[in-house]
Protein backbone atom coordinates (compact mmCIF):
# COMPACT_ATOMS: atom_id res chain seq x y z
CA UNK A 1 0.00 0.00 0.00
CA UNK A 2 1.46 3.23 -1.31
CA UNK A 3 -0.18 5.45 1.80
CA UNK A 4 -0.49 4.77 5.60
CA UNK A 5 -2.85 5.56 7.57
CA UNK A 6 0.06 5.45 10.58
CA UNK A 7 1.03 8.88 9.37
CA UNK A 8 -2.44 10.38 9.87
CA UNK A 9 -2.77 12.37 13.34
CA UNK A 10 -4.55 10.64 15.71
CA UNK A 11 -7.73 12.29 16.85
CA UNK A 12 -8.09 12.96 20.68
CA UNK A 13 -10.61 10.57 21.90
CA UNK A 14 -14.49 12.38 23.56
CA UNK A 15 -15.20 12.00 26.58
CA UNK A 16 -17.68 9.43 27.26
CA UNK A 17 -20.83 10.93 28.46
CA UNK A 18 -20.57 13.74 26.17
CA UNK A 19 -19.98 11.38 23.47
CA UNK A 20 -23.37 9.38 24.21
CA UNK A 21 -24.99 12.41 24.04
CA UNK A 22 -24.09 13.51 20.81
CA UNK A 23 -23.94 9.82 19.80
CA UNK A 24 -27.79 9.41 20.61
CA UNK A 25 -28.29 13.11 19.01
CA UNK A 26 -27.36 11.85 15.95
CA UNK A 27 -29.10 9.02 15.56
CA UNK A 28 -32.33 11.15 16.01
CA UNK A 29 -31.42 12.66 13.01
CA UNK A 30 -30.95 9.82 11.54
CA UNK A 31 -34.56 8.19 12.41
CA UNK A 32 -36.67 8.50 14.94
CA UNK A 33 -37.05 5.34 16.07
CA UNK A 34 -33.74 5.87 17.62
CA UNK A 35 -35.17 8.65 19.27
CA UNK A 36 -37.56 6.88 22.19
CA UNK A 37 -37.96 8.52 25.62
CA UNK A 38 -35.48 5.98 27.06
CA UNK A 39 -32.79 6.99 25.17
CA UNK A 40 -33.01 11.17 25.83
CA UNK A 41 -34.05 11.98 29.16
CA UNK A 42 -34.68 15.51 27.87
CA UNK A 43 -37.70 13.56 25.87
CA UNK A 44 -39.15 12.80 29.64
CA UNK A 45 -39.78 16.33 30.30
CA UNK A 46 -41.32 17.43 26.72
CA UNK A 47 -45.11 17.80 26.82
CA UNK A 48 -45.01 17.96 23.05
CA UNK A 49 -47.76 15.01 21.34
CA UNK A 50 -48.81 14.88 17.84
CA UNK A 51 -52.50 15.83 19.32
CA UNK A 52 -51.31 19.36 21.24
CA UNK A 53 -48.49 20.41 19.02
CA UNK A 54 -47.52 18.58 15.66
CA UNK A 55 -50.92 17.75 14.17
CA UNK A 56 -51.75 21.66 14.27
CA UNK A 57 -48.04 23.00 13.20
CA UNK A 58 -48.28 20.42 9.86
CA UNK A 59 -51.84 21.22 9.11
CA UNK A 60 -50.81 25.33 9.89
CA UNK A 61 -47.85 25.14 7.84
CA UNK A 62 -47.65 21.84 5.51
CA UNK A 63 -50.61 20.02 4.17
CA UNK A 64 -51.46 22.89 2.13
CA UNK A 65 -49.33 21.56 0.09
CA UNK A 66 -47.97 18.30 1.43
CA UNK A 67 -51.49 16.36 1.73
CA UNK A 68 -52.94 13.32 -0.19
CA UNK A 69 -56.21 14.60 0.36
CA UNK A 70 -55.60 17.90 -2.12
CA UNK A 71 -55.64 17.26 -5.65
CA UNK A 72 -52.85 17.24 -7.45
CA UNK A 73 -52.87 20.71 -9.38
CA UNK A 74 -53.38 22.15 -5.70
CA UNK A 75 -50.16 21.26 -3.96
CA UNK A 76 -48.77 23.91 -5.38
CA UNK A 77 -45.66 21.88 -7.13
CA UNK A 78 -45.49 19.55 -3.64
CA UNK A 79 -44.20 15.99 -4.60
CA UNK A 80 -46.96 13.64 -4.43
CA UNK A 81 -45.32 11.00 -2.46
CA UNK A 82 -44.12 13.48 -0.13
CA UNK A 83 -47.46 13.50 2.53
CA UNK A 84 -47.52 14.78 6.09
CA UNK A 85 -51.28 13.42 7.04
CA UNK A 86 -50.87 11.25 10.03
CA UNK A 87 -48.30 10.67 12.66
CA UNK A 88 -46.86 7.99 11.17
CA UNK A 89 -46.15 9.70 8.27
CA UNK A 90 -44.53 12.47 10.29
CA UNK A 91 -42.61 9.91 12.20
CA UNK A 92 -41.42 8.09 8.98
CA UNK A 93 -40.25 11.86 7.09
CA UNK A 94 -39.10 12.92 10.40
CA UNK A 95 -35.36 13.38 9.04
CA UNK A 96 -36.24 15.48 5.73
CA UNK A 97 -38.82 17.63 8.27
CA UNK A 98 -35.76 18.21 10.59
CA UNK A 99 -33.85 18.98 7.69
CA UNK A 100 -36.09 21.50 5.56
CA UNK A 101 -38.17 22.75 8.68
CA UNK A 102 -35.64 23.08 11.15
CA UNK A 103 -33.67 26.67 11.87
CA UNK A 104 -32.95 28.13 8.79
CA UNK A 105 -35.18 25.31 6.78
CA UNK A 106 -36.41 25.94 3.27
CA UNK A 107 -39.93 24.80 3.80
CA UNK A 108 -42.84 26.14 4.22
CA UNK A 109 -41.33 27.76 0.87
CA UNK A 110 -42.90 31.16 1.89
CA UNK A 111 -41.53 30.60 5.23
CA UNK A 112 -44.01 31.14 8.47
CA UNK A 113 -42.99 29.83 11.14
CA UNK A 114 -40.82 31.43 13.72
CA UNK A 115 -37.48 29.92 14.84
CA UNK A 116 -39.09 28.78 18.51
CA UNK A 117 -41.50 26.59 16.87
CA UNK A 118 -39.38 25.37 14.43
CA UNK A 119 -37.18 24.57 17.55
CA UNK A 120 -40.14 22.88 19.03
CA UNK A 121 -40.79 20.80 15.87
CA UNK A 122 -37.40 19.08 15.51
CA UNK A 123 -37.30 18.76 19.09
CA UNK A 124 -41.25 16.53 19.15
CA UNK A 125 -39.49 14.58 15.49
CA UNK A 126 -36.51 14.36 17.64
CA UNK A 127 -38.24 12.54 21.27
CA UNK A 128 -39.53 10.25 18.36
CA UNK A 129 -43.13 12.03 16.99
CA UNK A 130 -44.90 10.98 20.67
C1 LIG B 1 -46.61 26.20 -0.63
C2 LIG B 1 -46.49 24.76 -0.71
C3 LIG B 1 -45.62 24.05 0.32
C4 LIG B 1 -45.76 24.10 1.70
C5 LIG B 1 -46.74 24.89 2.53
C6 LIG B 1 -44.75 23.19 2.21
N1 LIG B 1 -44.06 22.61 1.19
FE1 LIG B 1 -42.64 21.16 1.32
N2 LIG B 1 -42.42 21.11 -0.67
C7 LIG B 1 -43.06 21.97 -1.56
C8 LIG B 1 -42.48 21.81 -2.88
C9 LIG B 1 -42.88 22.59 -4.12
C10 LIG B 1 -41.49 20.82 -2.78
C11 LIG B 1 -40.56 20.28 -3.88
C12 LIG B 1 -39.42 21.21 -4.13
C13 LIG B 1 -38.41 21.19 -3.03
O1 LIG B 1 -38.01 20.12 -2.57
O2 LIG B 1 -38.00 22.29 -2.61
C14 LIG B 1 -41.49 20.38 -1.40
C15 LIG B 1 -40.70 19.39 -0.90
C16 LIG B 1 -40.67 18.99 0.43
C17 LIG B 1 -39.95 17.86 0.95
C18 LIG B 1 -39.16 16.87 0.11
C19 LIG B 1 -37.84 17.41 -0.30
C20 LIG B 1 -36.76 17.18 0.70
O3 LIG B 1 -35.82 17.99 0.72
O4 LIG B 1 -36.82 16.22 1.47
C21 LIG B 1 -40.13 17.84 2.29
C22 LIG B 1 -39.57 16.84 3.29
C23 LIG B 1 -40.98 18.95 2.62
N3 LIG B 1 -41.30 19.63 1.47
C24 LIG B 1 -41.39 19.27 3.91
C25 LIG B 1 -42.27 20.29 4.21
C26 LIG B 1 -42.70 20.60 5.55
C27 LIG B 1 -42.26 19.85 6.80
C28 LIG B 1 -43.59 21.63 5.46
C29 LIG B 1 -44.27 22.34 6.60
C30 LIG B 1 -43.40 22.94 7.58
C31 LIG B 1 -43.70 21.97 4.05
N4 LIG B 1 -42.87 21.14 3.34
C32 LIG B 1 -44.53 22.96 3.55
C33 LIG B 1 -44.10 22.83 -1.26
C34 LIG B 1 -44.55 23.11 0.02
Amino acid sequence: MPSSPKSLPRRRPARPRRRAGLLSLALCVAGPAACGSDTDPACDRSYLRYENFGAPFLVSWCRPCHSAQLPPDLRQDAPLDVNFDTVEDARSWAHRIVLTTGSGGTMPPAGGPSDDERALLVEWLRCGGP
